[in-house]
Order: structure tokens, then sequence, then C-alpha cells
């Protein structure tokens, strides 16, 4: 029987449960790939401190030194960000290892060199674990999906800001207070820019919409907006149109046939619309295919555990190419759509006003929206002393007629200020 050696580069949350599992299911593993596997090598950034279950000779603060060995079969990056792990990941392929990653910034900004790489070394490069850890994605996109035509991919892909805003729809607690508790039970990140303000999502959507429409998508393409400026408010007034507000990752093909748009950016979506209803930290993505229709994913998105689920599914799949000589699918960019900017999007929008409640002020905002070419689905005013707040949903628009209709909303007289203006999607 043949043994297979596998180098983990990063032993944190992630790392150490690949180890752990490496070792507790070493004979299914062995049974499902034809290969023992053998843990080579451990890079680690701190020496000195044991790693429970991986003995110590194996641990090397030396990464750069563990990817050289020309006895390594399969290289797991899992320290995250661009460098060292790119480097790092392309000298595993000068070596001839495949490489198994979680890596989701590194492939959104630098997937076409990683992929060219690997396809230049004959071996394979596997991200299961990239985008929404445990749920199959990446697989289901590249492989299973490969005879069809995705049109839509419609996702919640951080689940620190679907804890959030869930938090915040289930108890009236603003933005601050539910980040608080976030951070209080490990979901937030001492420094949660990554996650808050999108990017996080949006290195997801750019890897789904790539996968999915057979292209090139970088982070750089994807428009992003995070969930800073929700509102308990604007929570208040979803609910109030029997809607939620989600954090969303949408990729659509555009009806031109030639370009795609990919965005992330707080949305408010029906109670009806399955996505409505994924809770907590969960995350969950909905496909839309010519031919298969409406499929959901759904499950942890993140976590030791779950990541380590999608790393070893991978690790099974790569060694099995590396017994049979072959190597999985390669980067699919054949299409090369181009991805329009955020203005070509057209979608439908929640636009709260502070107005003063006089006589013809309706009249006057209805006149801009009007001039705009931006239908009024629906209006909701409520008097404040003296002032009012309007609310308006639109009908389709684009994002360009909406920023002009708001800058135009912004210099009438009586329109105190633009409280928020957040989109509608899921229809
Ligand atoms: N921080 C991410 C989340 C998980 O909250 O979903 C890793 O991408």
């Amino acid at each position: 029987m043949r043994t297979l050696k596998v180098a983990l580069l990063g032993c944190g949350v992630v790392g150490t449960d690949v180890a752990r599992i490496m070792t507790t299911q070493a004979d299914d593993l062995e049974a499902r790939i034809g290969a023992r596997l053998e843990l080579a090598g451990v890079a680690v950034r701190r020496a000195g401190r044991t790693r429970p279950g991986i003995p110590d000779h194996l641990l090397t603060t030396d990464a750069a030194e563990l990817v050289k060995r020309d006895d390594i079969d399969v290289v797991i990056e899992v320290i995250g960000g661009i460098e060292p792990a790119r480097s790092l990941i392309l000298t595993a392929f000068d070596n001839g290892a495949s490489v198994v990653t979680a890596n989701k910034a590194l492939l959104a900004a630098d997937g076409a060199a990683l992929h060219a790489a690997a396809s230049r070394a004959g071996v394979d490069l596997y991200y299961e674990a990239a985008v929404a850890a445990a749920i199959p994605l990446v697989r289901p996109l590249r492989e299973s999906l490969a005879g069809d035509k995705v049109n839509r991919v419609l996702g919640i892909v951080n689940g620190t800001t679907n804890f959030i805003l869930d938090k915040m729809d289930s108890t009236g607690a603003g933005y601050s207070e539910a980040l608080e508790e976030a951070t209080a039970l490990g979901y937030a990140e001492a420094d949660p820019t990554a996650d808050v303000e999108g990017f996080d999502a949006a290195a997801k959507a750019a890897i789904l919409a790539g996968i999915a429409f057979h292209t090139r998508v970088t982070a750089a393409d994807v428009f992003r907006e995070g969930i800073t400026e929700v509102t308990a408010a604007d929570i208040a007034s979803a609910r109030a149109m029997g809607c939620v507000v989600k954090l969303l990752a949408i990729c659509e093909r555009a009806k031109d046939g030639v370009s795609v748009t990919a965005r992330v950016h707080p949305a408010m979506l029906p109670l009806a619309h399955p996505l409505a209803s994924v809770r907590g930290a969960y995350n969950a993505v909905f496909v839309e295919a010519d031919a298969a229709g409406q499929l959901m994913f759904y499950g942890p998105g993140a976590g030791g555990a779950p990541t380590a689920s999608a790393v070893l599914g991978d690790l099974v799949a790569v060694c099995r190419n590396k017994l049979a000589g072959s190597t999985g699918p390669g980067e699919s960019a054949y299409a090369q759509l181009t991805v329009n900017p955020m203005d070509d999007v057209v979608t439908r929008y929640h636009v709260s006003l502070d107005v003063a409640d006089k006589a013809g002020v309706l009249a006057q905002v209805a006149t801009v929206f009007a001039e705009h070419g931006v239908s009024i689905d629906t209006v909701r005013q409520t008097g404040r002393e003296g002032d009012a707040s309007l609310v308006v949903v639109t009908h389709r628009a684009t994002d360009a007629a909406l920023s002009a209709t708001v800058a135009a909303l912004r210099s009438l007289d009586h329109v105190r200020g633009v409280a928020s203006i957040m989109r509608v999607e899921g229809e």
C-alpha cells in the first residue's frame, strides 16, 4: 500500500481540526483513497507550543523549507491572507505537490495565476473550504452543474454578519449592541472589519461568480457594502414590509449574454424567501440554473470542524487523482464575460426620507422619482411633530437612476435628510 505525504501549513482552529480528523479517521481515509496518509510536517507561526495530537518533531516554523521538500504529495494551506500563502503554494506546485486551500482572499485576488501554475505543474488546486466551509458549493458548481447554465447565485455567505443581523431582527438591538454580542460569543473577531464591511463575502462572491459563469471575477470586481450602517429602524421598516435584512452576495448573468454582475450588500428579503429563514451564523446559497431550476445549499459556513470537513473532502479527491495519475478540473474561464459596474444593476429600493410635513412635499418627492424614470411601488408616511418620515419603495430601476434620484432628493428644501437606502431583493 502506497503512502502519500501531507504537509499542513497553519495549525490554528482549522489546522488543528484537519490534523485531528486525519488521525482519528486514518483507516477510513486510507480505505477511501487507496493509500495511507502520512502527516509529514506542520508549519506553525510560533515555536514552543505543544499541539495536541501532533508529535513535536513534525512542527516547524519554516514553512518555506517544508514546501520545498520533494517527498511531499499534498500541501494543505490554512494560513490565510495573501503572503506568504501565495509564495508557499507556488513553491509547492513547483515541487510537484497538489494544494488544498481554504484561502478565499488569495483565490479572489489571484486565482487565475494559481490555477495557471497548478496546470503547468500538472497538479491539483482544490478549495472547497474557501467558500462557506462545510457546505458543498465549489464542487457542485465546478462538477455537478458543469453541464448546465447557471444564471444566478444568491447567498448568505458570511456567518458573522448573519448572526448580527438576525440578533438585530429578533431583539430590536442596534448594530453596535449586536456586534458586541457576536464578539462575546466568538462569532466576530477582535477586528471585525473583514466580516462587517463585506470583504469576506466579496471574496466568496468573486470565487462563486467565476466558477458559476466560467469567467474571471476578482474581489476588486465585486461591488461591496457592509452592514455597519444598518439601523434598528431599517430592520423595523423591513419587518413592516414583511421582510428581513440580510447581507447578500448576488452574482447574476446579464440579459445581454456577454456580461455579469457581482455584488455584496445588505438587502431586504421577503420572509417567504428560503434565504430569509437562515438564522444565526448559518450560511445558505441559492443557485438558479437553466435545466436544474432552483437549488439551495445550507449549513455551517465557518468554524474549525466544518472547514476541516471541506478540506478533508478535497484531500481525499486530490489524493485519488494523484494515485490515478490524473488531475481534477482546473480553471474554467473560457466565457470571458465582462463584469458590469454597480450602476448597471437593476433592482428595487427602499428609500427612507425625513421630510417637512407640508402640503406639496409628497408631490415634489414623487416628481423627482418620476423625472429620473424610477417608478414608485409604495409610499408610507409617519407624522412626527411637523416633520414626517417617508418610506418609498420603488419598482425595478438601475442603481445609476436611483443614485441620481437620491442626489436630487437631497437638494429639495423640504427634504431634511435621506435616512437610509436599502436594496430590496428576492422577488
Ligand atoms: N468569518 C467568516 C464568517 C468565516 O463569519 O462567515 C470565514 O470565511
